[in-house]
C-alpha cells in the first residue's frame, strides 16, 4: 500500500489524473470495503482539498453516515430527502451549484455552498452507497469533477463486488 499521496499538476484534471492511480494502489490487497473507503475519502480530502467528502450507506429505508473527512455531519437521511436522498431515489449523479437553490437541501454545515453527490450501485443495479462532496464556495464543481468522481464511484462499486 502507498504510504502517502503525492499530487502533481496544477489543474483540477491533472490533480485527479495523478490521484486516481494512487487511490487504486491504496486499495490493492485490502479486502475490507470500509477500510478502503476510509482511505479513499482521506486521499480525496488530502489531494483535492475538499471542504467535506464522505459516504452514506443504504441501511433499510435510510442513508447512514459512513467514512468521511471534514466537519461532523448528519448521521441519517431518508430516501428522497436532501441531495443524497434524491441521488439514491433517482440513481443519478446530482451537481448542485448553489445549495440554497436545491429544494430540501440538508445543511449539515452552514458553510456548505455547493455540492456533488454520486450513486454507487451493487451488482443488481441498486444503490448501496452515495459519495457526497461539499464545498464552501458557490459553483465549485463542474463536469471535470463529475467525470473523475464517477471513476471513484466505479472503484467503490468494484471494491464492493
Ligand atoms: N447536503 C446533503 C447532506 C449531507 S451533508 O452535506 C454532509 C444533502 O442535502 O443530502
Amino acid at each position: 500500500m502507498a504510504e502517502s499521496i503525492i499530487l502533481s499538476g496544477t489543474s483540477k484534471k491533472e490533480k485527479y489524473e495523478s490521484l486516481l492511480p494512487q487511490v487504486q494502489a491504496l486499495c490493492e490487497g485490502e479486502p475490507d470495503l470500509i477500510a478502503n473507503i476510509a482511505n479513499i475519502m482521506a486521499a480525496l480530502k488530502q489531494g483535492m482539498n475538499f471542504y467535506w467528502v464522505g459516504t452514506y450507506f443504504v441501511k433499510g429505508n435510510e442513508l447512514v453516515l459512513g467514512p468521511f473527512q471534514g466537519p461532523v455531519a448528519c448521521t441519517r437521511i431518508a430516501k428522497g430527502k436532501g441531495v443524497c436522498g434524491a441521488v439514491w431515489e433517482k440513481k443519478q449523479t446530482i451537481l448542485v451549484p448553489d445549495v440554497d437553490q436545491f429544494p430540501g437541501h440538508i445543511a449539515c454545515s452552514s458553510a456548505s455552498r455547493s455540492e456533488i453527490v454520486l450513486p454507487c450501485l451493487d451488482k443488481k443495479g441498486e444503490v448501496f452507497a452515495v459519495i457526497d462532496v461539499d464545498s464552501d464556495q458557490l459553483n465549485d464543481f463542474d463536469e471535470t469533477d463529475k467525470i473523475y468522481l464517477q471513476k471513484i464511484a466505479a472503484l467503490v462499486e468494484k471494491l464492493n463486488a
